[in-house]
């Protein structure tokens, strides 16, 4: 239950960001090419980790946490399936298919749960794992990927679209694969790159990391011996809480996060006019006394502007003065929590699945909602913040699934925010 802020900008203090849930999810699929201990620093205490690392206990891996400090060890041999009920849990179990497939040989796995934003295939993925060499079985309604001879081999793959979760995969899968991967059209996202150099850093041959051309010389099961993996600051939880801080805040610090990786959200809200002050780690935003503008949003893969942020700016555009056209391109369920926007005042008129026209600023006032996904969830939360009247949103374990504690540090902020048991 939110009681809403009726526009006034009140909210002040420090907000910290956690470790990146795309990042942290990665490298605990990652740790099955390791044949030796993967030690994780920064960890979220999100529930996504906790349902991957489940499902990482079900193929014997040996999980060991202590705060946000963990660490993993994979079994030397495993027949590779995925647990049905906590693979369709989270869509990042479809990333531990490329390790377990290039480690042990084989893997069998559901159809992947996650947020239901649009059809999201996996065609990619088992197109690439055909190419390496794989033959794919559906049964049952599950999927079972053999490489021949208990082993991929190197190929030229070209990514019909740069999907963040394929990139991962097949980067993995390829480090442990017999002879040369180039992936091309690979995705550049800042968490891929993490990924790649501790995978480099731990003998694998990685050429390209950062550009949309990864050359991969495959090799034997790394080690990490004794390096610590540190996960990096959550751009899309700093993002969102830069919106929040724009929309509702006096004078907000956001910290320990990387401004750098979320430069097309900071060049739209400097245009917007936001009074941000950027530093090496830390943004300050500070309220201004003139309304913002309208702005246009594209989203787009890193350096893009994010798809995880379209929600929450949204949010922000219904409180800016003009036009703002959003072009959603890469998920084509993703607008749809706008009706829930509209029944608090928005005005949004919506063209097709991937775009919507805001014309602001209006008035929001509270109502009943219930989070339709993780990203739209906390939008919600940030829209029943700036509203009038009081906000109850219900089915906030999608929040709960990469948001860590977000009442607590919402309410550090003084935001009147408490969780009910329902
Ligand atoms: C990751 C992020 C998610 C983010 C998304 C896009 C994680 C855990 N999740 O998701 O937060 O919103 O990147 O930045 O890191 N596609 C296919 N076939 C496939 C795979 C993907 O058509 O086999 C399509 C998807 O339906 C979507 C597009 O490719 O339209 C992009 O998806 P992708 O980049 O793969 O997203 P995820 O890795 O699932």
């Amino acid at each position: 239950m939110i009681k809403g802020l009726g526009g006034a900008k009140t909210l002040s203090g420090e907000i910290p960001v956690r470790g990146a849930k795309n990042d942290v999810l990665k490298i605990i699929a990652g740790s099955f090419l390791f044949a030796d201990t993967v030690a994780i620093e920064n960890v979220p205490d999100i529930r996504d980790v906790a349902s991957l690392l489940a499902l990482a206990e079900t193929l014997d891996a040996r999980v060991e946490r202590r705060g946000r400090s963990l660490s993993i060890t994979a079994p030397q041999e495993s027949a590779g399936h995925l647990d049905p009920h906590l693979a369709k849990s989270l869509r990042s179990s479809v990333v531990l298919t490329g390790p377990v497939l290039a480690r042990y040989g084989a893997v069998s796995f559901p159809h992947p749960g996650g947020c239901v934003i649009g059809a999201r295939p996996i065609d990619l993925f088992i197109k690439a794992f055909e190419k390496m060499g794989a033959t794919c079985r559906v049964e049952d309604g599950a999927y079972r990927i053999t490489a021949e001879g208990g082993r991929l081999h190197g190929a030229d793959l070209f990514l019909d679209f740069p999907s963040v979760g394929v990139t991962e995969t097949t980067l993995m899968a390829a480090t442990l694969a017999e002879g040369t991967t180039t992936i091309r059209n690979a995705a550049m996202e800042p968490e891929i790159q993490n990924l790649a150099r501790f995978l480099a850093a731990s003998g694998a041959r990685i050429e390209g990391i950062g550009t949309p051309t990864l050359t991969i010389e495959g090799g034997s099961a790394l080690r990490a011996a004794g390096k610590t993996y540190a996960v990096i600051p959550d751009r899309i939880e700093a993002g969102t809480f830069l919106v929040l801080a724009a929309l509702a805040g006096d004078d907000v610090t956001i910290t320990g996060c990387r401004p750098a990786h979320i430069r097309a959200l900071t060049a739209l809200l400097e245009q917007a006019g936001a009074d941000m002050t950027i530093g090496e780690d830390t943004i300050r935003i500070r309220a201004t006394a003139t309304p913002y503008h309208a702005v246009n949003v594209r989203t787009h893969t890193y350096p893009g502007f994010a798809t995880d942020l379209q929600a929450p700016m949204t949010v922000f555009l219904t409180q800016a003065m003009g036009e703002s056209l959003v072009f959603e391109t890469i998920f084509e369920g993703r607008l749809n929590y706008t009706d829930d926007l509209k029944r608090m005042g928005a005005n949004i008129t919506m063209f097709d699945p991937h775009r919507i026209l805001v014309r602001g600023a209006t008035p929001l006032v509270g109502k009943e909602l219930d989070g339709p996904d993780l990203r739209a969830g906390l939008a919600y939360v940030i829209a029943g913040t700036i509203a009038s009247k009081e906000s109850v949103i219900h089915a906030i374990g999608h929040i709960d699934r990469g948001y860590e504690r977000i009442e607590e540090r919402f309410r550090a902020l003084g935001v009147d925010i408490t969780r009910a048991v329902d």
